[in-house]
Order: structure tokens, then sequence, then C-alpha cells
């Protein structure tokens, strides 16, 4: 199984860029002559599967419950990696310019904005951004209205003219799902300021990985949508370290997170062998 996954891989990578009549799916997808713009992020296919998913965003037992839950995790580190802090209890966030990339439908980007962040949610995916945007007009909470902007479009384009604006970039269960890794994370360290955050939850390419992520929870249990993760796409630690330092950030923490598939609940552990979190800063010239 994990040959054919990875003769898969092998196809993925020479056809990636080649949209070959495929239906465009998402924001910001510029055309030329049949090929994506060179060094695009956004996998069409991948995008296509979250356009079809987007009425389950806030659905209790979705496919993205797991993702609900994992927030008892993040916001805690999201809150201790920022480079400013603030004193007030209730918006501890204050101060602080976060871009959640990747937000789907805002599961992590309401949170961070009630907490008094600035945040914008940015994704590929129009049906993700309008399934944001409704659940955030649906609550019409001041806090929200004020804090939190969701904007349809690739980091790639998004980066034009906006260079070194925010204090930290989240990347939460995204970069499993991009085309150019090395793109993606250049953008988001083009968008930081010096001493600015990189924020990344993801999932790491390994044998234990492939048989929980993609026969258990997918095959076996249905805990998430069949298709939804693509394990040639899973990222090892090494290689996203590698990569964030080629474009000038460096890795200030790196933690395993387990899930408990029977309660959907998460906990650090040492094991960064399944899911990790990984957060690097942005050099201070
Ligand atoms: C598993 S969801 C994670 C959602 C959110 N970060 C969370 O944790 O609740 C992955 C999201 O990444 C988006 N996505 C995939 N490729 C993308 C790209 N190249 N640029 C922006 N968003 C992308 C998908 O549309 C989807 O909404």
């Amino acid at each position: 199984m994990l040959k054919r996954a990875l003769q898969k891989q092998s196809s993925a990578l020479h056809s990636s860029s080649v949209l070959g009549g495929v239906r465009l799916q998402g924001c910001g997808l510029k055309q030329l002559g049949g090929l994506t713009r060179g060094h695009s992020t956004v996998d069409n296919e991948e995008v296509g599967r979250f356009n079809q998913l987007s009425n389950t965003w806030w659905e209790e037992k979705s496919s993205f419950a797991a993702l609900h839950t994992m927030n008892k995790l993040r916001i805690p580190l999201i809150k201790q990696s920022l480079p400013l802090s603030s004193e007030d209890e209730t918006t501890p966030l204050f101060g602080n310019k976060i871009l959640d990339v990747g937000c789907g439908g805002g599961i992590l980007s309401e949170p961070m904005a009630r907490l008094g962040a600035q945040v914008t949610g940015l994704d590929a995916s129009k049906d993700g951004i309008e399934a944001a945007l409704q659940h955030r007009d649906s609550l019409n909470e001041d806090i929200l209205n004020r804090n939190l902007d969701y904007q349809c479009d690739t980091i790639e384009n998004f980066v034009i003219g906006r260079e070194e604006s925010f204090d930290a970039v989240v990347a939460s269960e995204v970069v499993e799902h991009v085309a150019s890794l090395d793109t993606f994370v250049g953008s988001c360290a083009q968008l930081l300021k010096p001493g600015g955050s990189l924020i990344v939850t993801t999932i790491n390419r390994t044998q234990l990985s492939y048989w929980l992520t993609i026969v258990a929870a997918e095959n076996m249990l249905s805990i998430v949508e069949k298709g939804t993760h693509d394990w040639n796409k899973y990222i090892q630690p090494q290689h996203l370290q590698h990569v964030c330092q080629q474009h000038g950030c460096r890795l200030t923490l790196l933690h395993g997170m387990s899930l408990n598939i029977l309660t959907l609940t998460w906990s650090w552990t040492q094991n960064t062998l399944m899911n990790y979190a990984a957060v690097f800063s942005k050099s201070i010239r």
C-alpha cells in the first residue's frame, strides 16, 4: 500500500500544475493557457473537496469535529507564541494582527478574534469563506464584527503589496493540502513582520500516520470524509523546518499532538510521529 502511495506521489508531482480541463474550484486562481500560474499553492482537487464539505464546518458531528476540539490545544499555543502580549484577561491576544491562512469555516479564526486579535481569515475555497462569513454574521457579536475579516484568495496573490504586515501567520491543518510548500511558506514568511511567528499544525509522513489517518480514521472509522487526506503530502518536521529556514524563519518550538479517537480530545505529547505543532520566528534583520 505504501508502495502504491509512493507511486501516486510521483505522478502527482508530475501533474500538480496541470489543470487539464478541471473546473477551477477556488479564488485567486489564474489560468494561463491551461496551466496554473508558476508555483500555485492551490491543489484544485483539494480545494474542490473542501468546497463540497462547506455546509458542515459548524456541524458538531461532521468531518471537522476534531478541528473544533483541537482549539483546546491550539489557542493556548497561539497565545504563548505571539510576539505581543496583553495584560487584559478577556482579550489576551489584543494588539496582534493575525493571518489565519486556510481558515476554512473559521473554527480557529473566531476564537482568536474573540480574544482580541485583529484576524484575517484567508482561504482559497469560495464556499468555505461563504460559510465563515455566514457563521460570523449569524452570531452578530460586536467583537467579531470589529476584529474578524475574511478574504477568498490564494496566499501568493494575497501577499502582493502586503509584505511584513502581520505579527503572526497561523497555518493549522493546511500545509498537507497545498500544492507548493515552498511558495506557501515563502508567502507566509513575506507577510510576517520581523520577529513575527509562523504557527503550523500538521501531520507527519510516517507509516504510523498512514495506518491511523488514512486506513483507520478515513476508511474504517469514518471520523473524517474518505479522500480528505493524501499521505504523500504529509510533511516531516525536519523538512518543514528546512523550508522555513530557507525563508528566514527559525524553529522555536516543536510538540507532538495526540488525538483520542474515542473522545476526539487532544493532548500534547513528545511523540511527533503523528500530528505535531511547530512554531517559527522570522529573523530580525
Ligand atoms: C483541514 S482545513 C483546515 C481549516 C482551518 N485551518 C481549521 O483548522 O479549522 C484545510 C483548509 O485549507 C484550505 N486550503 C487548501 N489549500 C489552500 C491554499 N493553497 N491556500 C489557501 N487555503 C487552502 C482548504 O480550502 C481548507 O479550508
